[in-house]
């Protein structure tokens, strides 16, 4: 041991003790965290052992009561003063501070959803995001962000789609893998969760996803390992399922083999809450049991205790559970930069949300040019549904986030279940009418609420243009039954469509909808859940003052039909009461090798399907052309493309580069598409650029017999404005190559 770890190992301690009171003592370096940690393991006592490994939800609610010291929040895990080691205060989400169940009224920003994020194809634009809710939650004292929701769209019904990134392991990993390098530059741990194939809500607590190791490993465990290996998050939280028969947070598969063994993951395994259903899953590799007042027992106190007394198995991973933990506190800085309470500037981070939603918002059609619409020209405008005079939707469950004045309106489930209350759906004070009136103040707008359809269609017809404004109730706890638009407003845009021809459709959706309706319209753009200020986001493409960007991150299939699995699993069982009694799950099945690790777009590659829209797909008021596809030599992967933005005015373009066959692609197995890079830029009217871009070697093998495997012989690849639509694609060969992880 050299002087400068020894030191270090000496005053660990102290480090953490001097962090609770000195706002910013000097930072130490981070260099030595593991042998820091250890040295603080060993100062520990038995029972100080076992404080960090378990801890209540921090609400108090439906007969749970939070322990008295802890932040309302989603969870509360006690510190160990004598030794500076600072309470764990733990709050949701990926979209912000969440309001803890209705527990906090002290509001934050809430950033657009998951979806919304990941249409911008932008890692930076998430650090950003990232970065932002951090800094909120450390105003409001929290030093951990249960955040990094990357959980691959397997069921677009899902009634949590809307917080994830979409169906693509590249593009879903990279961009969870920046949100949380944001959130933690912030001295905030984040999570990644919930892992894994935590896909759909419907019997969440009790469905067994079975699929096969390959296609894990190629499609949902890839997206985590790169959110991982991008993040280096403090903790990874495992899901309520079953995962090949054995419950996430106990599957030493997944936990043991996958994360802690092949990843060489050092942090820490948090249950998600009230997942932890025995003391035996410590074992297997989960580290802390959180929101313990929702399982049968605190299986990590009593029981954990006395089985360390008993078996030596069980004190060695004592040990290890707190060094982990204690690992990620020091790699994050929660020691050195303790959360203090202070005021936030809302203005300031509502832009950065209002950023993230005009990036996010996808042009999905355009005819004849019909957006941006030009006030100039514009006498009369018809706003029609949404709830548009009041707000923008935002998903419901334990990820929302509420502004500082609360909804603007909110219509809980309900239905005498606990949780119905919670789980609902909420829009926030960012009011499109308001909006697009400041935009164009010399512009009539007329509003309709689209309950009464000749009612809006009367007014479509007086009007220059209509803007319909639809929405699909998402929240977590709920899937949706199906792909439709509810409340029939198919039939109020088709109705409003034919009365006028300039019929624009702006969904706020949380996932992808049917659009039987879509020839009749001229423009529709897709704004998901925009977020805190959605509204001056949606207007601001409408009226071109923001070129819109967004691809979407996932495909929009044309019905039910197309999916792997038409009719949901588990819909006849369905109880969306999670505090059920877990003897009474009625366990099922969901056959994940359907379609294994062919997920969405390349579902319907391989099944010669043609989707609504295509994964990548999205419009711009600009033109682009991008040329010139080269393979450049030496490994990894490297290859170039000349982009130009052959329009009138400037925008930002993705490219798309994807695997379009590889040795050992057959008729009988379909299409190969993979998306294998990608690249934003931003161009000027005229100008072109020549890109680089370098693909990650995974994207090119197949998992088998427990490794990577390149092989050898000739592989397509592929340019493509979106996974449908590829252009200039080159012929490689590659030699055979094995590799482990
Ligand atoms: C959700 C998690 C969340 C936790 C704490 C669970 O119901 O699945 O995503 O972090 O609650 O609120």
């Amino acid at each position: 041991m050299n002087l400068r770890s020894a030191l270090a190992y000496a005053l660990a301690p102290a480090l953490f003790a001097a962090g609770l009171s000195a706002q910013a003592a000097t930072p130490k370096p981070i260099d030595d965290v593991d042998a820091r940690a250890a040295a603080l393991v060993q100062q520990l006592t038995a029972d100080e052992r076992l404080s960090l490994l378990h801890g209540p939800m921090a609400v108090t609610m439906a007969g749970i009561i939070a322990p008295r010291d802890a932040i309302p929040g989603a969870g509360h895990i006690a510190g160990i003063p004598r030794l500076g080691i600072p309470n764990l205060a733990e709050t949701d989400a990926s979209l912000g501070v969440a309001w803890a169940l209705g527990q906090r009224k002290d509001g934050a920003t809430a950033l657009p959803s998951g979806l919304a994020m990941a249409s911008t194809w932008n890692p930076a634009l998430l650090r950003e995001g990232g970065a932002m809710i951090a800094r909120e939650a450390h105003s409001k004292g929290f030093n951990v962000l249960l955040a990094g929701g990357v959980n691959l769209v397997r069921e677009p019904r899902g009634g949590r789609t809307f917080e994830y990134l979409g169906e693509d392991p590249l593009l879903s990993g990279t961009l969870a893998g920046a949100a949380i390098a944001g959130i933690q530059s912030e001295h905030v741990i984040s999570t990644v969760k919930h892992f894994a194939l935590n896909a759909q809500e419907t019997g969440r607590n009790h469905h067994d996803a079975r699929i096969a190791e390959s296609a894990a490993r190629e499609s949902d465990l890839l997206a985590f390992q790169l959110a991982i290996e991008q993040g280096q998050p403090g903790s990874v939280m495992c899901a309520y399922n079953r995962v090949n028969g054995v419950y996430a947070c106990r599957n030493d598969f997944l936990l043991n083999r996958v994360l802690k063994q092949d990843w060489r993951y050092k942090g820490w395994v948090m249950s998600d809450w009230g997942a932890t259903h025995g003391v035996e899953y410590a074992l297997s590799g989960l580290d802390q049991q959180s929101g313990e007042q929702i399982d049968k027992a605190v299986h990590f106190l009593a029981p954990l205790r006395e089985k360390a007394a008993q078996e030596p198995r069980y004190a060695a991973r004592i040990e290890d559970m707190n060094r982990r933990i204690l690992r990620s506190l020091l790699a994050v800085g929660v020691d050195r930069y303790p959360p203090t309470l202070r005021p936030i500037d809302f203005t300031t981070n509502a832009t950065v949300s209002e950023h993230l939603a005009r990036n996010g918002i996808v042009l999905l059609r355009n005819e004849g040019k019909a957006l941006p619409l030009d006030a100039a020209r514009i006498q009369h405008i018809a706003v029609i549904g949404g709830e548009a005079d009041t707000g923008v939707p935002a998903g419901g469950g334990s990820s929302h986030v509420q502004g500082e004045a609360g909804p603007a309106l909110s219509r809980p489930l309900g239905g005498g279940n606990p949780m119905g209350e919670f789980f609902g759906e909420h829009f926030h004070r960012s009011v499109p009418l308001k909006a697009l009136a400041a935009r164009a103040p010399k512009v009539k707008f007329a509003y309709r609420d689209g309950r009464h359809v000749e009612d809006a269609v009367l007014a479509a017809k007086q009007a220059d243009v209509a803007i319909v404004f639809a929405t699909q109730l998402t929240t977590e706890g709920l899937d949706v039954p199906g792909l439709s638009l509810p409340d029939g407003q198919d039939a109020l845009i088709a109705a409003v469509a034919a009365a006028n021809p300039r019929t624009i459709v702006v969904l706020e959706t949380g996932g992808p909808v049917q659009m039987p309706w879509l020839t009749q319209t001229a423009a529709v753009i897709e704004a998901w859940y925009p977020g805190a200020r959605g509204a001056e986001a949606i207007t601001a493409i409408l009226f071109g003052d923001a070129n819109p960007s967004g691809r979407l991150p996932l495909s929009f299939p044309s019905s039910v039909s197309q999916l792997p699995r038409p009719v949901l699993p588990g819909t006849e069982a369905q109880d969306p009461d999670f505090r059920d009694d877990p003897a009474s799950w009625q366990g099922f099945q969901i056959d994940y090798d359907i379609e294994g690790s062919d997920i969405g777009y390349r579902w319907h590659a391989r099944r010669g399907q043609q989707p609504l829209f295509w994964f990548g797909h999205g419009l711009s008021y600009t033109s682009f052309e991008t040329s010139g596809l080269t393979v450049l030599p030496g490994a990894p992967l490297r290859v170039e493309a000349t982009v130009r933005n052959t329009g009138d005015r400037a925008g930002e373009e993705l490219v798309q580069l994807y695997l379009q066959s590889l040795p050992g692609d057959s008729p009988a197995r379909g299409a190969t598409r993979r998306l294998i890079a990608y690249e934003r830029l931003d161009l000027a009217p005229g100008e072109s650029r020549r890109i680089r871009l370098t693909v990650d070697p995974r994207l090119m093998a197949n998992w088998s017999d427990g490794g990577w495997q390149q092989v050898a012989g000739r592989y397509r690849i592929a340019l493509g404005r979106s996974a449908g639509e590829l252009h200039d694609s080159v012929d490689i060969t590659l030699p055979a190559r094995r590799w482990a992880d």
